[in-house]
């Protein structure tokens, strides 16, 4: 099977034929870049020359002559020389901003499409000049594969094994759950991660697990919008919702190999639309508990970064992060802050979050890895009409407050939470008299019968305390009645009803 990486190589074998004048391959890991590079130049007999702002040009080809370490040197070298290399300008972003760096690179462009050279931008920001964005095609590195990083973890425990500092524990079951814990990382990150692990306990075994996991969650957080969520309880911690739990339940076949033989499509995600503390974001945790797959919470304010471009830079990296993680649950949550006005936002962001939601909605379509995405969003109004076209999402859920049966499951799984038996309350009248409750509310009246009980000689909380707790909350649904009546409205066409209650209606068209 080939892996995202020979892929990709073939892809850039075909763009250097084609004579693509200029790429720009979007990475941290320069080596695996140029290594890549020259893969794929090695077929049409081209060497690959690498130069940096420190070094100049480095490589087996013709150098030229004397110095081209300024950015405007490099560029008139890879203009002037008559051989057929791939120049790969490393971290040449922070020169994008000299007028007679773009103007040159424009030239370049122009001039590279009749030659058999190319410019390869190697680099983990992408923040083109708008005057060559035209003519760069860029490109992702992936992260490495499974296969690549158990080739990394061998030979470092084979070299390991060498010098007699480390006794292998050789089980292969136990190399591939190391494996599967560092996907998501660089070859670096993960060869430092195996490092550590292995100074860490010189008997490299199952006991490393944690400290490996621990490394990666931290290692995923320092890119700030990525967050590693830690699984907890699965779906029977969500109380109601049965229309949504059926159809999670039954798509959690549909990731095999098998189903995909059977023509079963690679489920794409969902959105939830709905009342606040209605449980969205724990059904969003409760599918990756529920699936055994790994949570990543992706911070969707924090994608829109300061810099223009650096947003479609972080949007790409989460998603490269995610892919590399499949099969993986990739949870944004409360959509709507971040893509808020990508509709209108041109002047007040020069296109930006427009654009980034654009690539979004094209990896959202498609995405061949198995990244199932869970959005969640509050307020469906600043929801920018293309992302509920059908085909984006599998399906929108519409999260309502609780209907009575509900409330009464809700109930028994936050009174069990807490130790406390449910069969001694008196769960139906607590439920009726609960009624415009969101779940979150009710929680919040279990946990305050129990701090009335507690004082009071550590009794146990009863019926009458979780009904006095009740009483003297005024719910959400009376503080925001107007919104959520509006809410109720908009997705009474448009969105599937989460607990069944309603008939499923056809989405409309946009
Ligand atoms: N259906 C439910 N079943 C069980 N517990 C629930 C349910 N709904 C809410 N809760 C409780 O309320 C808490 C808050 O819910 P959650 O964060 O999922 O709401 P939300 O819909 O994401 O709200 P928001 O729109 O404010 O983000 C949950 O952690 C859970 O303890
Ligand atoms: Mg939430």
């Amino acid at each position: 099977m080939s892996t995202p990486f020979d892929d990709l190589r073939a892809e850039v074998e075909l763009l250097l034929r084609a004579r693509y004048p200029i790429l720009a391959l979007s990475t941290f890991e320069e080596e695996r870049a140029l290594r890549l590079l020259r893969e794929a130049a090695a077929p049409l007999g081209r060497e690959v020359l690498a130069w940096s702002c420190t070094e100049g040009f480095r490589g087996d080809g013709a150098r030229p002559p004397g110095d081209a370490s300024t950015p405007r040197q490099a560029l008139e070298w890879v203009a002037r020389s008559d051989g057929r290399s791939v120049f790969a300008l490393l971290d040449f972003h922070p020169f994008f901003g000299e007028p007679a760096v773009a103007r040159q690179l424009r030239d370049l462009a122009r001039d590279l499409v009749r030659s058999y050279k190319t410019l390869v931008l190697v680099s983990p920001v992408l923040d083109l000049p708008r005057e060559v964005e035209k003519d760069v095609t860029v490109l992702d590195l992936p992260l490495p594969s499974p296969e690549e990083l158990d080739g990394i973890l061998t030979r470092l425990l084979q070299s390991l094994q060498r010098t007699g500092r480390v006794r292998v524990d050789a089980d292969p079951a136990l190399r591939e759950r190391v494996v599967r814990a560092t996907c998501g990382l660089t070859a670096a990150e993960a060869e430092n991660v195996y490092k550590k692990a292995i100074v860490h306990n010189s008997n490299f075994g199952e006991g490393d697990l944690p400290l490996i996991v621990a490394e990666k969650k931290q290692l995923i957080r320092r890119g700030d919008l990525l967050e590693y969520v830690e699984l907890g309880d699965d779906l029977g911690a969500l109380g109601g919702l049965d229309a949504l739990k059926g159809w999670l339940r039954s798509r959690a076949v549909a990731f095999s190999e098998d189903a995909r033989a059977y023509g079963l499509p690679q489920p794409r995600g969902l959105l939830l639309l709905g009342v606040q503390g209605c449980g969205k974001s724990l059904t969003a945790k409760a599918i990756a508990a529920q699936w055994n797959m790994p949570l990543l919470r992706l911070d969707v304010g924090a994608v829109f970064g300061s810099y223009v471009g650096q947003s479609e830079g972080n949007l790409r990296r989460a998603v490269r992060i995610a892919e590399s993680m499949a099969p993986a649950v990739l949870w944004l949550d409360e959509i709507e802050k971040g893509f808020a006005g990508a509709a209108g936002a041109a002047s007040a962001d020069s296109g930006t979050t427009a654009r980034v939601f654009a690539s979004f909605l094209t990896w959202l379509q498609e995405k061949r890895q198995p990244v199932f995405v869970v959005a969640t969003a509050n307020d469906v109004r600043a929801l920018p009409a293309e992302l509920l076209r059908k085909g984006r999402f599998d399906e929108i859920f519409f999260v309502d407050l609780p209907a009575e049966e509900e409330r009464r499951e809700i109930l028994g799984i936050h009174l069990r939470r807490r130790r406390r038996d449910p069969a001694t309350f008196d769960l139906p009248l607590l439920a009726s008299r609960s009624e415009g409750f969101s779940g979150a509310e009710i929680e919040q009246a279990v946990v305050d019968a129990l701090y009335r009980a507690f004082p009071e000689g550590r009794r146990e909380p009863t019926t009458a305390d979780v009904l006095a707790a009740l009483a003297e909350t005024v719910p959400l649904s009376r503080t925001m009645a107007e919104p959520i009546a509006a809410l109720r409205t908009w997705a009474a066409h448009r969105a599937r009803d989460a607990s069944g209650r309603r008939p499923p209606s056809p989405a409309p068209a946009g």
